[in-house]
């Protein structure tokens, strides 16, 4: 097998990014993927990603309007599930015990339990289970890393995020407020909490609660990323809502390495936010720029303000994956977002280190595990607030707790 041929299973917002992502990855002359079938259960949706494959690939796909035929067809090797989160185990378990690779976009479960699932079906069956996790593909995110890797901060002992603001508009799509369907706290926060993994390493404790500020959320009338697409989604929906899910999440997180994090997130409250990462050892500290911006990584050291080549003369072996050099650029800390699709570069390289895993039986930067500790590090917090009491890793992993979770497992048949 020279390229994988794939399935792109949920053709709605972030399924017609990944379209892109599949081309970014073909354009970059290392692709290992070939698009060549989606799958929506809403046929407008599946219409409208064949039309996109055609448009950018000049070829048509197979397309599939049910699992079924996705499972059964001898010619797909993968699938990229891209489903609302309550679905995807429910997608990916099938397609695994089918001998199926799949990469899911995060959060990876909607559940502790629907995540040990999908860990389970691909140990089970001997493919490899990947966690879409994009941000941390980006380059200031590569290179601070690079910074904690290489001791520039001594060891960190205290990592901020703290990602604030919103509004009382309804966020994307009426599910990001059901705590059944994958409300913001965790589908959005999950991103911040596999940052703060890919920074710090492995939690150990969480404590803190998940709380919903904005109590009704109503319909607006553009989207806020100007896409067409989404606007003409938002006059289906309904006027208001009540949410059942949080839209913020505080936590203090305990690390293996003894570090502690302090974690805020809101996408509610309508007196502007404000955002802040920073990773603080006893030689320095590190300012990270935010997500996806392409802008500079500041690093101080002894009273001194480090940024782009000062930084990288610090850093001798610090070198970008081949396929981050392709698509952006040799050794690239810094980018202009304005010039290309917000994350279809992004996108192009977890795609690509899926595809690796696949073909040479290596694991995937973001497994299944990993996949499933970033959802914990969410729950992690929610059980604490409940449960009154710092909670740890290990409880949550081996469901001694799950209060929270308890009601999502029983409609979904977990429990
Ligand atoms: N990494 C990122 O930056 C990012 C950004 C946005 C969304 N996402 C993730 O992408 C996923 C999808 O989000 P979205 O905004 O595209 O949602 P969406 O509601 O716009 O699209 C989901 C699509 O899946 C289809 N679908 C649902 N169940 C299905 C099933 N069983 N089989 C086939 N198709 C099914 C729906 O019909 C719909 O077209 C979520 O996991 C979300 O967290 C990631």
């Amino acid at each position: 097998m020279e390229k994988i041929p794939l399935c792109l299973i949920g053709c709605g917002g972030m399924g017609h990014r990944h379209i892109l992502a599949y081309k970014e990855l073909e354009d970059s002359g290392i692709g290992n993927i070939e698009l060549v079938a989606i799958c929506d259960l809403n046929p407008d949706n599946a219409d409208l990603g064949k039309r996109e494959v055609e448009r950018l690939f000049g070829r048509t796909p197979l397309v599939f309007t049910d699992l079924d035929g996705v499972v059964t067809h001898p010619d797909i090797a993968a699938v990229d599930v891209v489903t609302d989160p309550s679905v995807h185990h429910q997608v990916a378990v099938p397609v695994m015990e089918a001998g199926k690779h799949v990469l899911c976009e995060k959060p990876l479960g909607i559940t502790i339990r629907a995540c040990q699932a999908m860990i389970g079906a691909a140990e089970k069956s001997g493919v490899v289970l990947a966690t879409a996790e994009n941000l941390r593909r980006d380059p200031p995110n590569r290179l601070a890393r690079g910074i904690i890797d290489q001791g520039l901060l001594g060891d960190p002992y205290l990592m901020i995020h703290n990602s604030m603001g919103g509004s009382d508009r309804i966020y994307i799509t009426p599910w990001r407020h059901m705590k059944d369907k994958g409300a913001l706290g965790l589908d959005m926060a999950v991103h911040y909490t596999d940052i703060v993994q890919y920074y710090m390493g492995e939690y150990d404790e969480f404590y803190g609660m998940g709380k919903i500020v904005e109590p009704v959320r109503f319909r607006q009338d553009r989207a806020e990323n100007k896409l067409e697409s989404y606007t003409e989604r938002f006059k289906t929906f309904p006027e208001s809502i009540e949410p059942t899910g949080e839209d913020a999440v505080f936590g203090m997180y305990k690390m293996k390495s003894g570090a502690m994090v302090q974690f805020s997130f809101a996408r509610a409250g309508r007196g502007g936010g404000n955002w802040d990462r920073s990773v603080h050892g006893r030689l320095g500290t590190l300012f990270a720029p935010g997500d996806r911006n392409g802008k500079e990584v500041v690093l101080k050291l002894e009273g001194k303000k480090l940024t782009g080549e000062e930084i990288l003369s610090l850093l001798p072996d610090f070198q970008m994956s081949e396929i981050t050099a392709r698509v952006f650029g040799e050794n690239m800390v810094t980018y202009d977002p304005a010039e290309f699709p917000p994350d279809a570069k992004h996108m192009a390289i977890e795609m690509h280190d899926f595809g690796e895993a696949v073909l040479k039986g290596t694991k995937p930067e973001v497994d299944g595990y990993l996949g499933m500790t970033a959802v914990a590090a969410i729950y992690g917090v929610y059980e604490s607030g409940l449960a009154g009491r710092p909670v740890s890793m290990d409880e949550m992993l081996s469901g001694q707790v799950r209060a929270y979770q308890e009601e999502i497992d029983a409609a979904l048949g977990l429990d």
